[in-house]
């Protein structure tokens, strides 16, 4: 069975993804510094797969533990998470993250080229996209534009990855956007566990209704939305999950392979906030305030070509996303952190 070193691994897709390439067989290695994550998550994997793994704690910027990393396996696939990801502190350490996403893609890039490890699978984002100009957005639509650090870092690293490819057409490369991914393995075993107050939607519903903020703040009202407030494309994490296990299953040639990962329905804020009122069986407290800097109104996909190409389509829908945010945030209040 093929090898894959899963870096960022630790944290809350990598930790999904995991679950479902032990599933289906795969041999994995995580490498993780835990910036962002904490160790408990593995040993979760571990329960629920009944299977073990090599943990490499250490950072991918390391270029000698990296080295040793690969000189210990023979890796067939990287599928590359690690990176940071808090749009707003981007905008207050740009060169921290260009340092981390940017310094620690190369690093493991190189890494790799001296193993003659060619096939990775990169975490993009629907954020590449920057304002859209048609929806749903599909993966011809133009990229750029991004706003915010972390936006350019996701921006830079497709051009990278492509340039690398160009200079040397035996590269497998994989690039997935992410639209929001949410939910929960349904064990409530993993899941999101942000450190401080949350920045993202759903993490901080899911506080609120567990009693530990008190209100859930909506961004603006005044969109040209259904209902005003800022409409994504919520997908379920273990559809994600899902989706790379397929696309490695599948795109097997060299090439650059371009895929969204969404369900291509667009929910509003208020939508979501009443989805999971539905799951908590309680009403949730929530304010609407200014818009928040450098949000988009709509986003959403067309996630179509993962189904023709490869036949991936998400299962789940908002109840589901939910009812498994829920039952994670409603079985483990702290997170990890018991
Ligand atoms: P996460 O923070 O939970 O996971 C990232 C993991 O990478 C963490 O465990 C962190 O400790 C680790 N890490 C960070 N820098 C590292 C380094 N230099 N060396 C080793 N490990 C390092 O985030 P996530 O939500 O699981 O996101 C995974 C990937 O998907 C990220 O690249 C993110 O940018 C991308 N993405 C996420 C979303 C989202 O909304 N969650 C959307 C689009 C794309
Ligand atoms: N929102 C609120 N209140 C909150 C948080 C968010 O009303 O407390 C609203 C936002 O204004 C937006 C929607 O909820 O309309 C979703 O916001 P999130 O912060 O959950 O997600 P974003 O769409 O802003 O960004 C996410 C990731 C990015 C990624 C992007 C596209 O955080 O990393 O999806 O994939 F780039």
């Amino acid at each position: 069975m093929e090898k894959i070193l899963v870096t960022g691994g630790a944290g809350f897709i990598g930790s999904h993804t995991l679950v479902e390439l032990l599933a289906r067989g795969y041999e994995v290695a995580v490498v993780d510094n835990l910036c962002n994550s904490c160790e408990e998550a593995l040993r979760r994997v571990r329960r629920i797969t009944g299977r073990d793994f090599r943990f490499y704690n250490a950072d991918i910027r390391d270029r000698a533990a990296m080295e040793g990393i690969f000189a210990e396996n023979a890796f067939d696939w990287v599928i590359h998470f690690a990176g940071l990801k808090a749009v707003g502190e981007s905008c207050q350490k740009p060169l921290e993250y260009y340092d981390n996403n940017i310094g620690g893609t190369l690093v493991l890039l190189e890494t790799m080229r001296a193993r003659g490890v060619k096939k990775i699978v990169f975490s993009s984002s629907a954020t590449v996209y920057g304002t859209p100009e048609v929806l749903p957005l599909t993966e011809e639509c133009k990229t750029g534009g991004t706003t915010n650090p972390y936006g350019s870092t996701k921006y830079y690293l497709e051009g990278i990855l492509t340039d690398l490819y160009k200079s040397d057409g035996a590269w497998d490369v994989v690039l997935l956007r992410y639209f929001n991914p949410v939910g929960a393995h349904p064990s409530g075993l993993i899941g999101e566990d942000p450190k401080g107050i949350p920045n993202n939607l759903m993490p901080f519903v899911a506080q609120v209704a567990s009693g530990k903020l008190k209100k859930i703040n909506v961004f603006g009202n005044d969109y040209p939305t259904r209902d005003g407030t800022g409409v994504r494309d919520y997908i379920h994490v273990v559809d994600l999950a899902v989706g790379h296990a397929a696309a490695i299953e599948h795109c097997r040639e060299p090439g650059v392979h371009v895929y969204n990962l969404g369900t291509g329905v667009g929910y509003s804020v208020l939508d979501m906030i009443h989805a999971f009122e539905k799951a908590c069986g309680k009403q949730l407290p929530y304010e609407i305030c200014p818009r928040r800097p450098g949000d988009i109104a709509e986003c959403y996909a067309d996630a179509s070509k993962a189904g023709r190409d490869f036949g991936w389509k998400a299962q789940y829908g908002i109840e589901e996303m939910c009812r498994d945010q829920w039952n994670w945030q409603s079985k483990n209040p702290n997170g990890y952190n018991q």
